[in-house]
């Protein structure tokens, strides 16, 4: 068992050298012209194609999540409709012009790629690719923890997930995922499930939690595509998790422990209001996205950590301690006083979708949807727009990083081109999915975020 444990190891390092040993920036590990699907588990699972009809008349208006503020408002506790949406036929049916894939976290040898259900057509939303074979281009997604938990489902029941934005991964082998419930059809939602928290033990590959959101933890507008769990190694039954709501503007802390959940509202978590215009693969648009990500912090002596966030139409960072968010009633208290921070304003054109943080070394990574690029700082220097810098910068190879984690000691950014999805036509024969990674010591190599 050792010996095996011990060669698995050398085999995932050694595939996993290839792509990280050399020089600094961010380099491409996965790439994909188009997304396909494959299911161990059942050798007959062919994704079957279907065309797309009538996808001029699709109107697209919101930010990175798509939100239609005329339609009827989502809540938790609409009726569920009971589609024509016969299961075993729409769990095949596969647009691939559909599935665009939106979150990308590692766990062993496990790359997962998310996959929200926007359009119809994407048979499975939470997936992964393995990272120790050698295959690294139109690598085929694998149903997690399998097709039967992804499959569309009306009513959808708790175990399963309708639709997933981005995965995080916490220190005690769980993978954490809200789940909106909602699939987007053309021009239209249609809400199959509650809002809710799966976590799945990534020994077991079992889901071991479901948490339905309480009604007061959202809003009409509600809209949660990032999770961020707070929780060490030696104390697992004590997480907490935050949930960015990017089209409500709050926070949502949802407790293991107390299996509990509050909302958390304040001014900071809104979009701002000059920093809406965006220009992306030469499509100039208009985003109002609110909180979008939350970094962590290390433990702090007192035991607490503080929160970097921001909001995608937003060039400030903000902070805030998870003393205060732990805390139910600090954290909902109508008048927060100095409760929230300012850290100050990066400048124009750094309008960020994900960022992380990497505890050891102290540098915050930022995905710069704006700038094609990947920008750093180093935390434990004053907040200076000169002591910000860029990682890795590509305007055609880069076009919008929709995700960035770090895993580890390692920086992983799922980059989609999303904005040209959207708004105008990717062409499905060049790589439009790109997964990047490098070590963080080495990504940083040269710029002012290197201790
Ligand atoms: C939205 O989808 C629902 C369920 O499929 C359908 O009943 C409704 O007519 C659709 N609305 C629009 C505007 O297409
Ligand atoms: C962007 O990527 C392309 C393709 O890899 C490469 O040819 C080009 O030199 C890169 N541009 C910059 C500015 O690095």
């Amino acid at each position: 068992m050792k010996l095996h444990v011990t060669s698995f190891l050398l085999v995932t390092l050694f595939y996993y050298n290839i792509c990280l040993v050399g020089s600094s920036g961010l380099h491409e590990v996965f790439t994909w012209t188009r997304i396909t699907f494959v299911d161990p588990d059942s050798q007959f699972y062919r994704p079957r194609h279907a065309a797309i009809s009538n996808k001029n008349r699709f109107t697209y208006s919101g930010g990175d999540a798509v939100v239609f503020p005329d339609d009827v408002p989502v809540s938790s506790t609409s009726t569920m409709p009971s589609l024509d949406i016969n299961a075993e036929d729409s769990n095949l049916e596969y647009i691939y012009e559909n599935n665009v894939p939106m979150g990308a976290n590692r766990w062993k040898n496990k790359l997962f790629i998310t996959i929200p259900r926007r359009r119809l057509g994407v048979p499975s939303t939470l997936n992964y690719v393995p990272i120790d074979k050698p295959e690294r281009h139109n690598v085929p997604l694998i149903p997690y923890p399998d097709l039967k938990t992804n499959a569309v489902k009306a009513p959808a029941d708790q175990e399963h997930i309708v639709s997933a934005y981005r995965v995080a991964i916490d220190a005690c082998d769980r993978l954490w995922v809200a789940d909106s419930g909602v699939v987007e059809t053309l021009g239209n939602q249609t809400q199959l499930g509650q809002q809710k928290i799966v976590i799945i033990d990534l020994n077991t590959d079992k889901i071991i939690k479901t948490y339905r959101f309480k009604d007061s933890d959202l809003t009409h507008a509600t809209v949660l595509t990032m999770s961020v769990v707070d929780v060490t190694a030696d104390n697992c039954d004590d997480a907490y998790a935050y949930f960015p709501d990017l089209a409500g503007f709050g926070l949502v802390v949802y407790s293991l422990k107390q299996d509990d959940s509050w909302r958390v509202k304040h001014n900071y978590f809104y979009l701002e209001p000059q920093a809406g215009e965006f220009r992306i693969g030469g499509i100039p648009f208009q985003w109002n996205d609110g909180i979008f990500s939350a970094a962590l912090t290390d433990v702090l002596e007192d035991g607490s950590r503080d929160v970097i966030f921001h909001a995608m139409a937003g060039t400030h960072l903000y902070s805030v301690s998870t003393k205060i968010l732990k805390d139910k009633e600090l954290a909902t208290r109508s008048y927060h006083h100095d409760d929230f921070k300012v850290l100050g304003d990066r400048g124009r054109g750094s309008q960020t979708s994900a960022s992380d943080l990497h505890k050891s070394s102290g540098v915050l990574f930022l995905a710069m949807v704006n700038q094609n690029a990947v920008g750093c700082w180093n935390t434990n220097k004053p907040f200076d727009p000169k002591n910000f810098d860029i990682v890795q910068r590509n305007d055609t190879t880069m076009i919008y990083p929709a995700d960035l984690k770090i895993s580890g000691d390692d920086i992983i950014v799922l980059t989609n081109t999303m904005p040209v999805f959207l708004y105008s036509f990717l062409d499905y024969d060049e790589v439009n999915f790109r997964v990047w990674m490098n070590e963080v010591k080495v990504a940083v190599k040269g710029t002012n975020c290197d201790n």
